[in-house]
């Protein structure tokens, strides 16, 4: 096991009714703004709840905010919070509108003169956050418990991401009940985000980690039979319930301690998103399959213990289970409704040299958990998936 730190503040506050805790947790004297996305809230009941609960205190809304926030948009809520000298940030919604107000937490503690940009691209290290707290209501991204946020930019087509401590909230409020409003497609964007953080995780190289081996295969394991249950009946709270912790334990940094990582398909899928604006987990469920097939080599011994112990594949070689494995996953992202092809979003050959052209420019090359990955890695990944 490698050595590791691990230190995670963020409070959970789990359960139906539990949004109109936030009177007791936010503090009283704090200057407030609330930041949502593009109406659902308004729809579900969550807004009332939340407006409710702050009757007593002093805030200003911020709605807009888009899937896959916009660094554009985000600049607009940084303007006003300036303004009117927000103290303390309250996100309401699902990832995005986290990870937007994640950002604008760290932007609103630099410089006035300096480019918020910078943050995102490595230049400026973050120092400081206005605490920020969340109501999530689509469990996917993990984000309501870890330190990081992927904003992406109109103007340039980039998506890039950052991690900081100084904005991990304060606290998250996670309803099940919000649960019953998502559309089908969020709920299989929701699974298969938070199936595939795992295997980022998980699916790499053996590392001596039993435990958090199978801390990794109980949180697919649930998901697998848990998913569906919510696909078929949205208002199933226990199926619902166990969906929305998964998707918080998937990526709040407990499963990795002492693991080697390997973020790859993320690092390729927000190209696509970022090109031809493809949801982000329908990016996942294309690459990951590719990975798994090119780079057998190296994730080989943990793709035949996945699919040993995940899908009871014994039978064959270790190539056969690998590809019998590897036909279960692109199996189970299907029956959720996720695209697993390139061609199912009528895209040819020629993303494939795009995406990789796009990652070497940038200097993002030699990734993945042996350093393995450049342009022909990646470009072999995006031709297994055409
Ligand atoms: O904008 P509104 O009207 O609220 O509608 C949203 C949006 O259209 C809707 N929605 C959310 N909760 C709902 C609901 N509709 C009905 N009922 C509810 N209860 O769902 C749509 C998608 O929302 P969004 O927040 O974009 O989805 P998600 O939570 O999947 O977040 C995706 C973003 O998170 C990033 C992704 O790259 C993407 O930008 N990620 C963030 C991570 C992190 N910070 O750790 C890790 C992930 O790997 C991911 O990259
Ligand atoms: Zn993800």
């Amino acid at each position: 096991m490698n050595n590791f730190e691990f230190h995670n503040p963020v409070k959970i506050v789990f359960g139906e009714g539990s949004i109109a805790k936030i009177s007791e947790l936010i503090p009283k004297n704090a200057k407030i703004m609330m930041l949502y996305g593009g109406g659902s809230i308004k729809n579900n009941g969550v807004y009332d709840q939340v407006i409710q609960a702050l009757d007593t205190f002093s805030y200003i809304e911020f709605g807009g905010i888009e899937p896959n926030p916009k660094y554009e948009t985000m600049m607009e809520a940084l303007h006003i919070a300036r303004k009117e000298n927000i103290d303390y940030l309250l996100a309401v919604g699902g990832g995005s509108v986290i990870d937007g107000t994640k950002f604008l937490s760290a932007a609103l503690c630099i410089d006035e003169n300096e480019d918020p940009w910078e943050i995102l691209q490595g230049k400026i290290e973050v120092k400081n956050g206005v605490p920020l707290s969340c109501i999530l209501t689509l469990p996917a991204t993990g984000t309501e418990m870890n330190p990081n946020s992927v904003i992406s930019r109109k103007s340039t087509q980039e998506k890039l991401s950052f991690g900081s401590p100084f904005v991990m909230p304060k606290f998250s409020i996670l309803d099940p009940k919000t649960v019953a409003s998502l559309p089908e497609r969020q709920i299989a964007n929701g699974i298969g985000d938070a199936f595939i953080h795992v295997m980022e995780q998980y699916l790499t190289v053996p590392k001596n980690t039993p435990l958090q081996d199978r801390w990794a295969e109980g949180v697919l394991k649930t998901l697998i039979e848990e998913g569906p249950k919510v696909i078929e009946n949205k208002n199933d709270y226990e199926a619902a319930a166990n969906f929305m912790w998964s998707a918080t334990m998937a990526l709040n940094g407990i499963l990795s301690r002492g693991c080697v990582e390997d973020w790859s398909t993320h690092v390729i899928g927000h190209e696509l998103t970022a090109l031809y604006n493809i949801d982000h987990a329908r990016t996942l469920s294309i690459i990951l399959p590719g990975n798994m097939n090119v780079r057998r080599n190296v994730k080989g011994d943990k793709i035949a213990q996945y699919g040993e112990r995940v899908w009871g594949i014994t039978e064959g070689s270790k190539d056969e289970r690998i590809d019998a494995t590897i036909a279960k996953t692109v199996a189970f992202f299907k029956a959720l409704g996720l695209e697993t092809r390139l061609s199912d979003c009528n895209l040819e050959e020629d993303t494939c040299k795009l995406v990789a052209d796009r990652l070497e420019q940038r200097g993002v090359i030699n990734f993945g958990e042996k350093g393995d990955i450049n342009h022909g890695v990646i470009t072999a990944i995006l031709k297994d998936r055409l």
